[in-house]
């Protein structure tokens, strides 16, 4: 079978990642164009030199004949109408996490995707994480017993406030990787939550009513708990981590040091901690996009799909709901 042409939406962080594993990293997938904010191009085209066209515009990507399949990796706010457009062209689609900036744009993207059939998967990437895997088979095999709570931390370093501006908030942009997981984990849904938020980091984030500590309490379908810290202050290095207390068990995951080498002096112990998540799940990044081309290849339908994507999305939504009203917020199912 020929390879998937693929046209990338957004060549900032993400895309540029994409577009790089595409670029001869995934079995079955090619890069063949791209495309970027019209105000971007110019200084992209004079910072970098293209083996591949690179547009102003989603429409001239998607008229390209190249171009039959896309990864969107453009800003949260404009996710859903990319999906829109590449669904009406009948592309798979690969979108970047979050779905959308609000639950009710994601649930038109998704029905969009629905009604057309196309090939559609979420960029939630932890699911391919050899830890995140592996702390899920443990549990599947009963490991740990019947699972009754849920601990998931996200702290990262705090991005450009310019990005932070359409990124939908700290629970859309950060909180829902570990509201992704803390489904993934526990093979359950979010039905209520309860938050809280603070300002620490960064003060123009009370401008866009955004926070930069959060603190989510879940309560699951099946009656379990679960609790997501996030934070955009990590100078001690990113801390990713995931817990799943059992019955008869706990595991957890997380991988905080870049280099497994731990120096011992009077001073005390020295070690390297991931600072960059690119770097701390880089093979997760490939493996989610090689699992999204093996997929469309072999016509079954990608995972994690847009049914994932709009669940976390609605935790992301409840959670923001409730830091604001300071109550418990039910998720409708
Ligand atoms: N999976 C993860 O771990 C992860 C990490 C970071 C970001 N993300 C997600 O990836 C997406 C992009 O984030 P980023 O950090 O790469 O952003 P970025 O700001 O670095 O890059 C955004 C890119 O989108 C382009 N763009 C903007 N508007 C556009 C438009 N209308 N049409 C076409 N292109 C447009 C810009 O020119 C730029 O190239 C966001 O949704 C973000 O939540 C995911």
């Amino acid at each position: 079978m020929s390879d998937i042409g693929f046209g990338v939406i957004g060549l900032g962080r993400m895309g540029t990642l994409h577009a790089q594993h595409l670029g001869g990293m995934i079995t079955g997938g090619r890069l063949v164009a791209g495309a970027v904010d019209p105000r971007d191009l110019e200084g992209l085209r004079a910072r970098q030199d293209f083996a591949y066209p690179v547009v102003g515009s989603v429409e001239e990507l998607l008229a390209n004949p190249e171009v039959e399949a896309v990864v969107i990796a453009s800003p949260t706010s404009v996710h859903d109408e990319h999906i829109r457009l590449a669904a009406a062209q009948r592309m798979p689609i690969f979108c970047e996490k979050p779905l959308a900036d609000s639950v009710a744009r994601a649930a038109a993207a998704v029905q969009g995707v629905e009604q057309t059939g196309v090939p559609f998967q979420i960029g939630f990437h932890r699911r391919f994480d050899e830890g995140y895997a592996r702390a899920r088979d443990h549990i599947q095999e009963g490991q740990i017993g019947e699972p009754e709570l849920f601990r998931g931390i996200t702290a990262d370093h705090i991005p450009p406030f310019e990005y932070l501006r359409t990124s939908g908030g700290l629970f859309w942009d950060l909180g829902v990787h570990d509201f992704d997981a803390a489904r993934f984990l526990m093979d359950d849904d979010v039905v209520a939550v309860h938050a809280a938020g603070a300002i620490k980091v960064e003060p123009r984030l009370a401008e866009i009513r955004d926070i930069d500590y959060g603190v989510t309490t879940l309560r699951f379908r099946k009656g379990s708990l679960g609790v997501v810290q996030n934070s955009w202050r990590a100078p001690w290095g990113c801390e990713i981590r995931a817990e799943v207390c059992g019955s008869k068990g706990r595991v957890v995951t997380e991988q905080d040091e870049r280099v497994f080498t731990r120096l011992y002096t009077e001073e005390g112990i020295i070690g390297e901690r991931h600072q960059r998540f690119l770097e701390r799940f880089r093979e997760a990044y490939r493996r989610e996009l090689q699992a999204f081309v093996d997929a469309v290849h072999s016509g079954v339908a990608p995972s994690p799909g847009p049914q994932d994507g709009l669940k976390a999305i609605q935790v992301s939504e409840a959670a923001t709901v409730s830091s604001r009203e300071n109550r418990w917020v039910d998720i409708d199912p």
